[in-house]
């Protein structure tokens, strides 16, 4: 199985990083894509993978980090530090490595505003910097990674004329999805993947995505643990980690009424397909 979206270049894993990887090969995850989110983790994640089998990396700056602010939810509590995406720098990161397989996490995040600043100015500079990571994307030809929070409306704006104007051969994937069914329905009509994480295995899971997920062809379906966040039932509330996307994997068998062995082999070659590994 290939846990498409994690982080084991984050701080959470600092410690043990090679245990967890260790873990995930035991339960049949041999491959994982460190998902950057930043430029530290960003480059962390390259270097991590230049070391290691089976290790992939995405690079991008992440909305939430275009500002410096307080993020509080459930599982975590951090401050983020705010810089501006520099094309180049990232463009130089990802042409060093051949183990960069996307860009991203990058896109819209409506949900996490900065306090203190204007609304409009931030979505703004959020739509500029996702303009600049389609564009390189495009330029390097490589698939997208979005993350998308309460702002689908103004992401397929910026999808919808992105590829009108013959960008992102490579699509993409909306990672978490977490969306309608006619929000799933546009990502599908534009090319995209939809990927789930541990969220689809909550007890109080909301039936519409449940909904998405029954709907939605196995050959647009990725899995994911964005680890180390989300930890999926029977561990939710832990740290995530790689090995735990046999969880997701097996939600979607169960909703979907196929073997787990069907979803294993369609989201593995799913993501063998989008980031060419
Ligand atoms: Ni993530």
């Amino acid at each position: 199985m290939i846990d498409t979206h994690c982080h084991l270049n984050f701080k959470a894993f600092k410690d043990d990083a090679d245990e967890v990887i260790k873990r995930a090969h035991d339960a049949g995850v041999t491959r994982i894509i460190n998902v950057g989110s930043q430029w530290d983790t960003s480059a962390r994640g390259v270097s991590m993978a230049e070391e290691r089998e089976g290790l992939y990396a995405a690079i991008a700056l992440h909305p939430i980090h275009l500002y410096e602010q307080e993020v509080d939810e459930e599982e975590t509590h951090f401050t983020t530090r705010a810089e501006v995406f520099d094309y180049d720098k990232y463009k130089k990161l990802a042409l060093e490595s051949k183990k960069v397989v996307a860009i991203g996490e990058c896109g819209l995040d409506y949900y996490h505003f900065p306090k203190g600043e204007n609304i409009e100015e931030v979505k703004k500079k959020q739509a500029d910097s996702f303009q600049q990571h389609i564009d390189l994307a495009t330029e390097l030809n490589l698939p997208l990674i979005i993350h998308c929070r309460e702002a689908y409306d103004d992401l397929f704006q910026i999808l919808n004329e992105a590829v009108k104007a013959g960008k992102l051969p490579g699509r993409g994937v909306n990672h978490c999805f977490l969306g309608t069914r006619e929000q799933a329905k546009k990502f599908l009509d534009l090319g995209f993947y939809l990927s789930f994480t541990g969220i689809i295995t909550f007890k109080n899971a909301s039936p519409e995505l449940l909904e998405v997920v029954k709907e939605t062809p196995l050959d647009k379906i990725m899995v994911e643990t964005d680890a180390p966040y989300l930890a999926p039932h029977p561990y939710r509330g832990k740290r995530n980690e790689p090995a735990y996307v046999v969880e997701v994997a097996n939600k979607i068998a169960e909703l979907k009424e196929v073997d787990f062995k069907i979803v294993l082999d369609m989201t593995t070659k799913n993501a063998e397909y989008l980031f060419t590994i």
